[in-house]
């Protein structure tokens, strides 16, 4: 899927949200492993990614060309600061009407509203694609990201105490939350 905004953040600062092309391979991983090393709350740390710049740049290829699927980037004067996508939970009939959701941005751009218009590109790009549902999970004490959901309209509907074993606390409870979309 493709996509292109540009949004006014709160700071007066101005972002473009885009669909992530082949050309970011290099800066989306170099993103990912800098977001990775900044919180406990994603599903892996950097030293447990062996993807190159060219995977990167093929997977976004196969986004842009999905008919359903989107990773989206926030720029900020050529530099990404954030990331979001939606991907299918799967193809077969009883499904494929399932999307998940995941962000990140740069914890050097925390709170100027960067997290809150990824999410609602992503929200817009997966009813455009036919989705009924979105989901993801999220640690349960995150609560900046869980207090964006929130607001943006999903609903929790149960918990894994177990869902991630960090390395610096151990065992994390993920809250599971899901929006309907139609
Ligand atoms: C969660 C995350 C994406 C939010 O991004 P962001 O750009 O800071 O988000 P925004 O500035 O749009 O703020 C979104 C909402 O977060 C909430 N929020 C902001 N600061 C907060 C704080 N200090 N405490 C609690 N909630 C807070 C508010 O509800 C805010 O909405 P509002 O400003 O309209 O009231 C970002 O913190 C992040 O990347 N965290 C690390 C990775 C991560 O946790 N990803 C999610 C995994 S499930």
């Amino acid at each position: 899927m493709e996509y292109y905004q540009t949004i006014t953040l709160k700071d007066g600062a101005t972002c473009v949200l885009r669909n992530g092309a082949a050309k970011d391979g290099p800066s989306m991983l170099e993103f990912f492993l800098l977001t990775h090393g900044q919180t406990d709350y994603l599903l892996s740390y950097p030293d447990e990614t062996d993807k190159t710049a060219e995977e990167e740049a093929q997977f976004l290829q196969d986004k842009t060309e999905s008919a359903d699927e989107i990773e989206l980037l926030a720029e900020m004067d050529g530099k990404i600061v954030g990331s979001a996508g939606i991907g299918r939970v799967g193809t077969t009939e009883k499904v494929k009407r399932r999307a998940e959701f995941g962000i990140s941005v740069d914890k050097n751009y925390w709170g100027l509203g960067i997290g809150r218009a990824l999410t609602q590109a992503c929200i817009a790009c997966a009813k455009s694609a036919g989705y009924a549902q979105l989901e993801l999970d999220a640690v349960a004490d995150n609560e900046r990201a869980i207090a964006l959901y929130r607001s943006a309209g999903f609903v929790e509907y149960g918990r894994n105490p177990r869902g991630f074993h960090s390395r610096l606390t151990g065992w994390q409870t993920l809250a599971l939350m899901r929006l309907e979309l139609y």
